[in-house]
């Protein structure tokens, strides 16, 4: 077909988690428990399942499209001004306004391998190069990629924990990767699991150095238990911020979302029920997987990622699991063929998964 793009038919598109439904007409499961794609178990915060029922008698309005009240928020939150803020439509959403609104055909982008698919699927989807460097360790190598850098390189895409290994860099890593990077090479610090581990004091929080070529993007899909409704965030340099404003679709988010996200926000109670219920279940599969001598790599998120032999012993166990109606995310796609990852649940979840889990061992 000549009118598609060469670029585009190349592309691998970007596949999600297994879907329940789809797991439920293939093999029938009496039970299905899903850990694969890091959402939180709880479900939505009650608070902001409230303000999403109160929002949609407004439907036939479009929405307010600078979601003023849920930037106002976020802005007094994170001490910034509201210039300072973006919403969008996942923090995935805003990554793809920011390749739409600052890269060139010509100009390329760097990051990791190992990282977050979506990333890359929107690189490619633009056409433009992408280069990744090798993790070490399972870490981003902050060296490696600032080696890297070169006269083309427009954007550096850092995840910060990375998805899947849950790892991360550290500040001094990180202070010493920003002197290296030239001021027009902008930084996208995708902190989605920010939540996770901000209190850890060799996390970098982007927002503490606000620097004029990096934007940090947050998201309620993971700790906010939003993942359904699509609402993500920014933080920039006004200049930034303006200009993705200009090119962002007018009426996203949704006017839904702009409740939820704020709703959820302050409902400070729900996340703290379930950081304490993540971290009981990492420790949970921590214990399990030395138990069984599985190879695990430590994690400041809410998964953690498990490393085999190799990549058949992937296919094989996670098609038993799913057989057993336990769906995790074998991690070929991002790079890691030979590992899966597997997001904490509720108590009960990560039993049956451990109970399975044994069995196909
Ligand atoms: C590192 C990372 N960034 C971004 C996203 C996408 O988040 P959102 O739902 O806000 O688009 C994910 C989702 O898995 C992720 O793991």
């Amino acid at each position: 077909m000549p009118l598609v793009p060469q670029h585009i038919k190349d592309l691998v598109p970007y596949k999600a988690g297994k879907a329940i439904e789809d797991l439920q007409r293939e093999f029938k499961p009496e039970r299905i428990v899903k850990l694969a794609s890091n959402e939180n178990p709880l479900g939505p915060s009650p608070k902001a399942i409230e303000a999403m029922h109160a929002s949609l008698s407004a439907l036939h309005r479009y929405p307010n499209p600078a979601a003023i009240e849920l930037r106002s928020a976020l802005a007094k939150r994170f001490d910034v001004k509201i210039d300072h803020v973006i919403a969008g439509h996942g923090s995935e959403g805003i990554m793809s306004l920011i390749m739409r609104t600052f890269m060139l055909d010509d100009e390329e982008a760097l990051t990791s391998e190992g990282t977050f698919i979506g990333f890359k699927v929107l690189a490619q989807s633009r056409g433009i190069k992408l280069r990744m460097v090798p993790l070490k360790d399972y870490r981003f190598d902050l060296t490696a990629i600032a080696d890297n850098i070169n006269e083309k390189t427009k954007i550096i895409y850092l995840a910060n924990p990375n998805n899947p290994t849950g790892t991360i860099f550290t500040v001094r890593e990180f202070l010493e990767f920003k002197e290296k990077v030239p001021e027009d090479v902008l930084i996208i610090m995708d902190e989605a699991y920010f939540e996770f581990c901000y209190e850890n004091p060799v996390y970098p929080d982007s927002m503490k150095y606000r620097l004029d070529n990096v934007i940090t993007l947050r998201t309620f899909s993971k700790a906010y238990g939003l993942a359904g409704i699509r609402i993500g965030y920014g933080f920039a340099h006004e200049q930034l911020i303006c200009n993705l404003m200009k090119v962002k679709l007018p009426f996203e988010p949704s006017i839904p979302a702009q409740a939820a996200g704020l709703a959820a926000m302050q409902d400070q109670p729900f996340i703290e029920e379930y950081l304490k219920l993540n971290l009981e279940g990492i420790q949970y599969f921590y214990d399990l997987f030395d138990k069984l001598g599985v190879q695990y790599i430590k994690t400041h998120a809410n998964f953690v990622t498990i490393v085999f032999e190799n990549e058949t012993t992937v296919n094989t166990i996670n098609d038993k699991l799913l057989r057993k109606g336990v769906i995790v995310r074998p991690l070929k796609a991002f790079g890691l063929p030979n590992c899966i990852r597997v997001n904490t649940g509720l108590k009960e979840e990560n039993e049956f998964f451990a109970k399975n889990f044994k069995m196909v061992l």
